[in-house]
């Protein structure tokens, strides 16, 4: 038994040896748990076909003779960390959280247990054997989400979220590019804020640039600055957000409004890291980490030939799709909760939603995400006169055909408002069609049927500020 003792994992030892293992395996399968049997360097020798359960389907067959920490993260498994420190020392290392890379854009959180394999053991069934990690999946566990809650105002609670949030968290320690993609107001810009603070760059800044908001010109001396001279114009030498960012994370916002011109300095960026100031010969480096981020379809763009298909590869290394809030129901409760104490916090006002309210948040489709839901709040908040919000209080558009009996009574209603909001139902009408276009003039007259002059007038009359 000298000879195994420096296998490489693609090498086991005959079949006949592994059957203690193979029992061992069959015993954690039953109990729900994978079993990984690791080598002394923390490769992966076996695991047992549960980790696929747990995983996802070919987890197992990718992760052979791979480090254990491509499948758990660098936190726990990384030079540096405790899990293998104590296991190096011999200590046995119980419930520790972890979040396992499932595939593509998604991870679970899973809780481990790992010891030292004692030396009979493996040199019974394989001499390469040195410690066995035992998975069990930890979907209940969310103290990690209260954590991303708390630092970032990520809330989540539906499956789809948390794999996000768990993904978000077994990135923290890579440096990886990432592309997010989403309807919009699906909350692209909160996962890439939370990316960049639970990174190893969150000491550094974070610089978003929206690359739909300038023109093509505009747009490249923002990314890459410009030298004096360079063009009309430009009086001094301007540094660029890729500079800015540096030792940080540039987020490049609606990135699939960048024209093809630019695509390729940007494909350029992502590949040798390096970019010039326009106007400029000497290359830069780049130190800043890519997160970007678009609510278009990519792959139909590159069909059409108005975005780069190498480009499109080098953005999503790592990429994050966010469902939108209607596919995610179990989120609306606590994203309304988290952002009316915002709302009301704004106004010292502690303030909570009716059941009939939340019923109808709950079953609307929300176009417009989580972004349609918080303007919604805003302007319950405005209108609602105590500390609970009543289907009354929510947008009109929102209160569909269910809502409308209660509204029968519109005199009653408007009285039970305090008088400073209204007394008047044409009034309460006139201030509720603005809050729901926010205070845009034009488009609350064409919501209320009338001119825009007839509208500046009536408000005059009634003191609508
Ligand atoms: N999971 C969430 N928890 C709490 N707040 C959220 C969440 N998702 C989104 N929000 C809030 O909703 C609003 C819209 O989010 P965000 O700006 O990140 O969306 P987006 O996808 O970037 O939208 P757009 O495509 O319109 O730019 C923000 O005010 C954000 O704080
Ligand atoms: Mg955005």
């Amino acid at each position: 038994m000298s000879a195994p003792e420096i296998a490489s994992p693609s090498s086991p030892p005959p079949a006949g040896e592994n059957v203690g293992f193979a029992t061992l395996e069959t015993v954690f399968e039953a109990l729900g748990r994978a079993a990984i049997v690791l080598d002394s360097e923390f490769r992966i020798l076996r695991a047992s076909f549960s980790l696929d359960e747990i995983a996802g389907p070919g987890t197992v067959a990718s992760m052979l003779g791979k480090p254990i920490e491509e499948l758990v993260g660098a936190k726990l498994f990384g030079p540096a960390d405790t899990l293998r420190e104590a296991l190096t020392k011999g200590r046995r290392e119980e419930g520790r959280r972890a979040v396992l890379r499932c595939g593509a854009g998604s991870a679970r959180l899973v809780s481990l247990t790992a010891a030292v394999i004692p030396q009979h053991v493996s040199n019974h069934c394989d001499p390469r054997a040195r410690y066995l990690v035992v998975v069990r999946p930890a979907e209940n566990d969310d103290s990690l989400l209260q954590s991303m809650i708390a630092s970032h105002g990520l809330v989540a609670r539906s499956p789809a979220m948390l794999r996000i949030v768990h993904l978000v968290e077994s990135l923290s320690q890579s440096t990886a590019t990432v592309l997010i993609t989403g309807e919009s107001g699906t909350g692209k810009e909160v996962i890439a804020r939370t990316l960049h603070v639970n990174s190893l760059r969150s000491t550094g800044p974070f610089v978003a640039v929206n690359c739909g908001a300038l023109a093509a010109d505009l747009l490249e001396s923002e990314l890459f600055g410009h030298v004096k001279g360079a063009f009309t114009g430009a009086v001094r030498d301007r540094v660029g957000r890729l500079e800015l960012a540096r030792g940080g994370t540039i987020f490049l916002d609606e990135i699939g409004d960048v024209p093809l011109h630019l695509q390729v300095k940007l494909l350029r960026v992502l590949q040798e890291r390096q970019f010039e100031r326009v106007g400029e010969s000497a290359p830069r480096m780049m130190d800043a980490r890519i997160i970007a981020a678009t609510n278009q379809d990519l792959l139909e763009m590159i069909r059409a030939g108005r975005f780069r298909e190498d480009l499109y590869y080098r953005l999503r290394v790592v990429p994050i799709h966010l469902p939108p809030l209607r596919e995610r129901p179990e989120d609306i409760a606590l994203i309304a909760q988290h952002l009316l104490a915002h709302i009301g916090g704004r106004a010292g006002r502690a303030l909570r939603l009716s059941p009939d309210t939340l019923n109808v948040l709950e079953t609307r489709p929300w176009p417009g995400n989580v972004r349609e839901l918080e303007n919604a709040l805003e302007y319950s908040v405005a209108l609602c006169s105590g500390q609970t919000i009543q289907i009354e209080d929510l947008p009109p558009e929102l209160r569909g055909t269910e809502a409308q009996p209660s509204l029968g009574d519109a005199a009653a209603r408007s009285a039970a408002l305090p008088v400073e909001i209204s007394s008047d139902p044409e009034r309460e009408r006139i201030v509720k069609a603005l809050a729901a276009h926010r205070w845009n003039r034009n488009r609350a007259a064409q919501a209320l049927g009338v001119s825009r002059s007839t509208l500046w007038r009536r408000m005059r009359e009634l003191g609508v500020e």
